[in-house]
């Protein structure tokens, strides 16, 4: 159920800088003069900023740098995913947030999301660092009809959906998948993805798709010791990017392809996957928990799993690693 705050909110974003008077908003949402006034405040408290025109009432002249639930509402064209997004300035980290909302039986689609996480996680439990307001820190609980050995391919469907979103808002660079889960500008990071799981033994209760994106970040953000390998949008677009926009993309994507992938498989997604990769081809360094096998990535399988052809000739498949290339 939408908020009167939310919902206020709303029609300012419709009225596109029209002033709207506190009484049409009192008559309209039927509450009184005195509520509207305190939403007015709670909202100015997030961010957003009004000037009072005479008789007319007030007028939205700034929106808010948050990625609250209802600026991604503006331009989402989902059916299901993001129709319920939880919004939080500072969680531990979307995950642990998602896995207790699984328990609680929450629907297919629906957003985690924060402005800062103070313990955000990668891979291999390593840690993420989340920068305040400055990127996309969320995770997306989905609930595929899939078993759980297909669960890693999600990371996949999830990389080409990121690639396409990139691609509609920036103009100005080509990003690339790094196998599995990283995404690529110009050879430096800009996105991970972290895909887990609830299941039983043969069957999947919900998937959690968290992805780590830089987005606003500049470059005296990053740490000095990451400035080789780290990169934001924005830095590479040379401009700032609307991250509510860029959510409702990219939401928009993951539902287009998770969809296809669980009608018709992985072959059309592979197709994508590896138009957009940067990895086959080159030669890689892929480190698994077992061995280091080096040589050229030559493709991916039809489920998703990493091949390489190593000096001897003989071909090995990598099902998870590190690849450095
Ligand atoms: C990686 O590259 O290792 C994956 C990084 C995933 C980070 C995201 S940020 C949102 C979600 N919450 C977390 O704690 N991790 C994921």
């Amino acid at each position: 159920m939408t908020s009167i705050k939310d919902k206020i909110l709303q029609r300012f974003l419709e009225a596109g800088g029209e002033p709207i008077s506190g009484q049409q908003l009192a008559d309209e949402l039927l509450v009184s003069r005195t509520a509207i006034w305190k939403h007015m405040k709670a909202l100015q408290q997030d961010g957003y900023t009004f000037d009072t025109v005479k008789k007319k009432g007030y007028r939205l002249l700034a929106k808010s740098n948050k990625l609250d639930e209802v600026q991604i509402a503006t331009h989402l064209t989902t059916a299901r995913y993001g129709h319920k997004i939880h919004h939080y300035d500072e969680v531990d980290s979307t995950q642990i947030v998602a896995h207790e909302l699984i328990r609680s039986g929450t629907a297919d689609g629906t957003v985690v999301i924060a402005e800062t996480q103070t313990a955000g996680r990668g891979r291999m439990q390593r840690p993420w660092d989340s920068a305040q307001g400055r990127g996309v820190w969320m995770t997306i609980i989905i609930r595929p009809n899939i078993l759980p050995h297909q669960a890693p391919q999600f990371t996949l469907v999830t990389a080409v959906a990121l690639i396409h979103a990139m691609r509609e808002v920036c103009q100005n660079f080509t990003p690339s998948i790094k196998w599995p889960n990283d995404i690529l500008i110009n050879g430096k990071k800009c996105a991970g993805i972290l895909t887990e799981m609830v299941a039983e033994a043969d069957r999947i209760q919900a998937l959690l798709i968290g992805t780590g994106i830089n987005v606003n970040q500049e470059q005296g953000d990053f740490p000095e010791e990451l400035h080789h390998i780290a990169t934001s949008m924005a830095i590479e677009e040379s401009e700032k990017i609307d991250r509510a926009l860029f959510v409702a993309k990219y939401l928009g994507y993951l539902e287009q392809f998770s969809d296809i992938y669980v009608k018709e498989g992985f072959a059309p997604i592979k197709t994508l996957w590896e138009e957009a990769s940067s990895t086959i081809g080159k030669h890689v360094r892929a480190t698994t928990l077992r061995e280091v096998i080096e040589g050229e990535a030559i493709g991916i399988t039809e489920v998703g799993v990493l091949e390489i052809r190593t000096a001897t000739g003989e071909i090995k498949s990598v099902y998870s690693a590190d690849i450095e290339v």
